[in-house]
């Protein structure tokens, strides 16, 4: 690798975001995201689960054939046909990626019937096997965070040795904290022999609230590929939101100094579109995209704002493609929020009559929970009819 500050961004909205139960997409849809997701500057999309379905296989080749910029990536499980299965959906691709897995933990060893040796053994033949099909492999350990370190550590090895370029450590249940996340990116480093010759990537769930530290944790320590989705979409309480690790890392540039490719003007535009075809909206609060991540709505905090925007705003909203007003009209709106949204609407007033749609104003917003411009110029039309 060239830029050793470069962080490249996996998306998997199409994958492990649409095994949300609830969040299947339509073919047409996937495409539409899989081609946004391209024109953003994702550099990998992982487009699905080839072996799964009819419909998945027919997405991701699909997709494939669409990108233009992007690697494109199908999923496969440690077994021949589900990687065979997994080419055959990707080799469309200007730059196809292999992602094959196997659950490496005590739990998850369980479930195959795999003792460690057996298990290895099995990651040495598929690792070698898709690596013979495509020269882009990536390896997963399943439930890495929970797995022995010197299991981790020999099954990494083998991976390398086979042929996997990027070797990928999901927090499967969202588990790790930030510390422990980026200790085990560099015991990683240290400890494998071959490590420094492949990318190392983050892939979190967010069962603790924690995914997006954990994944920027990793990147300090030295991972440069971060696996996410938009919106945080996933199964149970998400993945790490690509949004909000690629802001991260624009904002707090300073003191995490990693560029990613990603046009964040897009991000708004996506993400609102993966909530409609996901039918999962975006909570409110949400960082970065939620409907009131930008909006200020105190007294205090809007004339702030009114004044200099940095007081109470880190980011700008056109930064993420967002060009609307971050002033919301309520009950705890004060005089010069007001007086702002009126010159906004075309009306300037004096200041008795400011006064008199203040009142009204104030009012209205105690009984109604938003006040919106509609409702701001019915009072305007009202006062100026009673003076
Ligand atoms: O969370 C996980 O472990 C996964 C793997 C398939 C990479 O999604
Ligand atoms: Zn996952």
């Amino acid at each position: 690798m060239t830029d050793n500050n470069r962080v490249f961004i996996f998306d998997t909205t199409l994958r492990d975001g649409e095994q949300s139960p609830g969040a299947t997409m339509s073919h047409a849809e996937k495409l539409e995201i899989a081609a946004m997701l391209d024109e953003m500057g994702v550099d990998i999309i992982e487009a699905g689960f080839p072996i799964a379905s009819e419909g998945d296989f027919a997405a991701v080749s699909e997709i494939a054939r669409q990108s233009r910029n992007s690697v494109v990536c199908g999923l496969a499980r440690a077994q021949i046909p589900d990687i065979d299965r997994c080419w055959e959906a990707v080799k469309h691709a200007r730059r196809p990626r292999i992602h094959t897995f196997i659950g490496t933990s005590p739990l998850h060893r369980a479930i195959p019937n795999l003792d460690m040796d057996q298990m290895a053994e099995r990651i040495e033949q598929t690792v070698t096997h898709a690596r013979n099909l495509c020269d882009n492999v990536q390896w997963s350990p399943m439930d890495a965070t929970r797995t022995e370190h010197d299991y981790l550590c020999r099954v990494v090895e083998i991976a390398i040795k086979c042929g996997a370029t990027t070797i990928n450590i999901p927090d499967t249940v969202g588990y790790t904290a930030p510390r422990e996340s980026a200790d085990l990116i560099r015991m990683l480093l240290e400890r494998v022999p071959g490590a420094d010759n492949i990318i190392f990537a983050t892939h979190c769930h967010n069962d603790l609230g924690m995914a997006t530290a954990n994944s920027l944790a990793a990147v300090e320590a030295g991972a440069r590929q971060v696996e996410c989705t938009i919106n945080g979409l996933g199964e149970r309480a998400g993945n790490t939101a690509l949004e909000e690790v690629v802001m991260a890392l624009r904002v707090r540039h300073d003191i995490m100094p990693f560029d990613t490719g990603i046009d964040t003007t897009k991000i708004m535009g996506l993400s609102r579109r993966v909530a409609q075809v996901s039918g999962f909206p975006v909570q409110f609060n949400k960082a970065i995209v939620g409907k009131n991540a930008f909006l200020h709505e105190s007294g205090i905090h809007q004339d702030g704002v009114l004044k200099n925007v940095e007081t109470f705003e880190i980011m700008k909203p056109a930064d993420i493609g967002l060009n609307e007003t971050n002033i919301a009209m309520g009950k705890h709106s004060g005089r010069a929020a007001l007086r702002a949204k009126l010159a906004d609407l075309g009306y300037e007033v004096g200041d008795n009559q400011l006064k008199d749609i203040f009142v009204r104003f104030k009012a209205l917003a105690d009984r109604k929970k938003e006040v919106y411009d509609e409702d701001i110029v019915a009072l305007v039309q009202d006062a100026t009819a009673n003076t």
